[in-house]
């Protein structure tokens, strides 16, 4: 459903929150936040509403509306939204991208990044990460690089296929290094904990991997990280832990980013066995 389509509909008679990208329907978010909902027995509901450029002139008359509860935002507007918000909380203004917003109560909209806080989730336990290798430059790149910078490792091999663009990381505490594929192999034998943030992999392409063949063997005891949700275990993490790796999957990076939405606009907590087998659900049929 468009914004324009949404507004001009009944469903905005009820207290609503809102994932607003372009294409938009194949999000898995508003089954688990409806779930999470649901589950509260709360009178709201989540929508996906397309937004293409012709349609972003419509996000002010959405945010503004009474009914408006909360939104969350993904690709292409992460950066964009910017523009339509009042204020960004630290993460959110030092990842320069937001994926959900916030109305204060008192007439300001606030940008959130809860995506640095869902892919920090799993890493909880794990300890004596110095070094890490980063896969792919792009936007999600951008929110594990803070994350990991804020969580105290030293040094951070960003890998690109391509030396053009110039990302700025001068002002995260890490020291960010960019490398091609080419010195991969360097780079984890001096990493713990390698991240995979590129698309290469994702449904329904699961037959790729991001990784060369010969590094493969280099991440024996290292931990593997794939941020890709759909599917759970992708192909880099099964050749991975085939050779020895300590492999984690980005099913709960997406579960702990819509629980910290969840929080900041209903100080309730997502019921997170409940989301989790309501998305992997979706996963398995979606394959059928
Ligand atoms: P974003 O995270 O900005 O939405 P994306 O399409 O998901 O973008 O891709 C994320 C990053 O993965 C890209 O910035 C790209 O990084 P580099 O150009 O620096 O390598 C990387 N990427 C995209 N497609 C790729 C592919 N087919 N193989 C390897 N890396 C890829």
């Amino acid at each position: 459903m468009l914004i324009s389509e949404f507004l001009a509909s009944d469903y905005k008679e009820q207290h609503f929150v809102v994932v607003l990208g372009h294409p938009v329907s194949h999000s898995k978010s508003p089954a688990i936040h409806n779930a999470a909902l649901a589950y509260h027995q709360l009178n709201v509901r989540y929508h996906a509403l397309d937004c293409p450029e012709s349609e972003q002139q419509l996000i002010p008359e959405l945010f503004a509306h009474p009914n408006f509860i909360g939104s969350n935002v993904t690709i292409p507007l992460k950066k964009r939204i910017v523009s339509y918000l009042d204020e960004l909380d630290e993460t959110a203004s030092e990842i320069g991208a937001v994926n959900t917003v916030v109305p204060d109560g008192k007439g300001l909209l606030v940008g959130y990044n809860t995506d640095s806080y869902g892919f920090m989730a799993p890493l909880k336990q794990v300890h004596g990460i110095h070094t890490a290798v980063v896969l792919g430059t792009g936007g999600a790149s951008r929110a594990v690089c803070y994350a990991l910078s804020t969580f105290g490792v030293e040094k951070l091999y960003l890998v690109s296929r391509t030396s053009k663009k110039q990302e700025n990381h001068s002002d995260f505490p890490s020291d960010v290094q960019r490398i091609g594929y080419d010195a991969l192999g360097d780079a984890i034998r001096h990493s713990e904990l390698i991240v995979n943030t590129t698309p290469v992999g994702m449904h329904p392409a699961t037959g790729h991997s991001p990784m060369p063949e010969q590094c493969l063997p280099l991440l024996a005891d290292k931990y593997c990280y794939d941020i890709i949700y759909n599917p759970p275990e992708t192909t880099l993490l099964k050749k991975a832990k085939a050779h020895g790796a300590q492999t984690i999957g980005g099913l709960d990076m997406f579960i702990h980013q819509a629980a910290r939405s969840f929080e900041l606009w209903f100080d309730k907590p997502m019921p997170l066995q409940l989301v989790r087998k309501v998305l992997l659900d979706m996963i398995s049929n979606s394959k059928s």
